[in-house]
């Protein structure tokens, strides 16, 4: 049997033969279907693309109907167990789990660049004392591309190499000075002899003390969820900064375009709305009244659901596992048993397994970051440092890939035919007008 697709236009009884490649078949093979001369032929309809392969790419396998999530071919179980944020971000980037040289090499050279100008300091000062820290980090982040201009070289490998140890450096500073500006704390110096999340930790929290030493356990737990934040192959934000990548722009910028789609509550903004919601049920007792409201369509169970893992995300696994480590330091989080109680019965509820939705990645995580003492607003930031590695590791693939042009999808356009201006004194008042759609401002 061949690899290939039969495809009949019954409109004119042709048939063509289109490749099946990896499991996918090239869309532009559907041009040649032509029902006349002038007809430019089929194209493809996918809405939010759920069923429309991007690119290809090596970095990062989901199966998700088995749960499994890999980073280049290694199980995420084995790397949040064994490995550290940096080592994975050296994997995510270059490919190969580093030798000790090497990963010695990538720690002192991203360590260099944990340093930000001091404008930012001044930069990050003229936001509001309640601004949202992801509104900070977005326009400061979009705001190193004017600090950087060697960045726009984006075909010029080692400026690639560079930006990208610029950005794993520097992402957790503009993080901890955004939180410490929202605060009103004095910002923080980088301490380049803690490890790099040890160092996060102390410019977050250091306060009137000469060294900040980290909880050994919140240090290795902050570290793995940014592990398990790292990539997950061409989600809503890596789309982003793919697309926003493909127009040639520097990586800043298009760093800033995966921070934004990563903001929102579908996404990453997902496990501070999580966290809003087990504080609006309260306890346990009010958990079976809340699953009413979401099985009407009312609102949506932040934390659940996922358009890739269809039985259960092994992120959320691992985390869950990770919050009670954290608890032994911290105390427990009482949030914990309300999401418990919520998972087990959603479990049992046909609404939800009719529909596949399981708890994602950030039904558990903003729990944890709760109980590591961060406000809500800055769960999402804590996700975007972790996934930054994996957004640079897209981003070059996609700079490098001979197939990739500038992201430009095409419409199917479902407007107004052609039709006369009409003077604005000849026109009939808009209320005398059905047609009129107003909802569209
Ligand atoms: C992340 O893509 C990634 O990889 C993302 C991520 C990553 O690492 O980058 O994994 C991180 O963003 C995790 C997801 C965090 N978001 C949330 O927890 C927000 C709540 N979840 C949803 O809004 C939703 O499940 C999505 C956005 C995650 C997925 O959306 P889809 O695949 O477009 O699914 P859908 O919106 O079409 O829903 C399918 C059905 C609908 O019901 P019907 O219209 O068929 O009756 O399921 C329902 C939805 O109403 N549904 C939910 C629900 N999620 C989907 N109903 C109640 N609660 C939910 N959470």
């Amino acid at each position: 049997m061949a690899d290939t697709l039969t495809i009949t236009d019954n409109r004119t009884g042709k048939s063509y033969e289109v490749p099946i490649e990896n499991g996918a078949i090239p869309t532009t093979a559907l041009l040649q279907c032509r029902a006349s001369e002038d007809d430019v032929g089929v194209r493809g309809y996918d809405p939010s693309f759920t069923n429309t392969a991007s690119c290809k790419s090596r970095i990062t396998f989901l199966d998700g109907e088995r749960g499994i999530l890999r980073y280049r071919g290694y199980p995420i179980e084995q790397l949040a167990d064994q490995s550290n944020y940096l080592e994975c971000a050296y994997l995510i980037v270059k490919g190969e789990l580093p030798d000790v040289e090497s990963f010695a090499r990538w720690e002192r050279n991203v360590t260099l660049h944990t340093m930000v100008h001091e404008n930012i300091k001044t930069f990050i000062s003229g936001f509001r004392y309640d601004a949202h820290p992801m509104g900070i980090l977005l326009g400061t982040v979009g705001a190193l591309s004017t600090f950087y201009p060697d960045a726009s070289d984006v075909e010029n490998l080692e400026s690639r190499r560079l930006q990208t140890r610029r950005l794993i450096g520097k992402l957790p500073t503009i993080a901890a000075y955004a939180y410490r500006h929202i605060r009103g704390y004095p910002y923080i110096y980088p301490d380049n002899d803690l490890s790099y999340t040890g160092n996060f930790l102390s410019m977050l929290f250091r306060m009137q003390e000469r060294r900040y030493k980290p909880d050994p356990v919140i240090e290795r737990a902050l570290d793995t969820l940014f592990v398990l934040h790292a990539d997950h192959e061409q989600n809503c934000s890596t789309n982003a900064v793919r697309a926003v990548g493909s127009s040639l722009v520097d990586p800043y910028s298009a760093i800033a375009a995966g921070i934004a789609a990563l903001y929102g509550p579908r996404h990453g903004g997902a496990n501070e709305a999580v966290v809003r919601t087990l504080q609006r049920i309260g306890s346990v007792g009010n958990v079976a009244r809340s699953v009413a409201q979401f099985k009407s369509g009312e609102e949506r169970l932040m934390g659940f659901g996922h358009r890739v893992y269809k039985n259960f995300d092994p992120r959320g696994t691992i985390i869950k596992k990770l919050a009670y480590e954290v608890f032994e330091v911290t105390g427990k989080n009482p949030l914990i048993d309300v999401a418990l109680e919520l998972e087990r019965i959603a479990l049992e509820d046909d609404y939800f397994v009719e529909r596949k939705l399981y708890p994602n990645v950030d039904f558990y995580s903003g729990i944890i970051y709760q109980a590591m003492g961060f406000p809500m607003t800055m769960f999402p930031v804590l996700f975007a440092i972790g996934r930054t590695a994996g957004w640079l590791a897209q981003w070059a693939e996609m700079i490098r890939d001979p197939e990739q042009r500038i992201a430009r999808p095409r419409q199917l356009y479902c407007g107004e035919d052609e039709r006369d201006y009409i003077p604005l004194d000849d026109r009939s008042p808009a209320g005398d007008r059905e047609d009129m759609v107003s909802d569209d401002i």
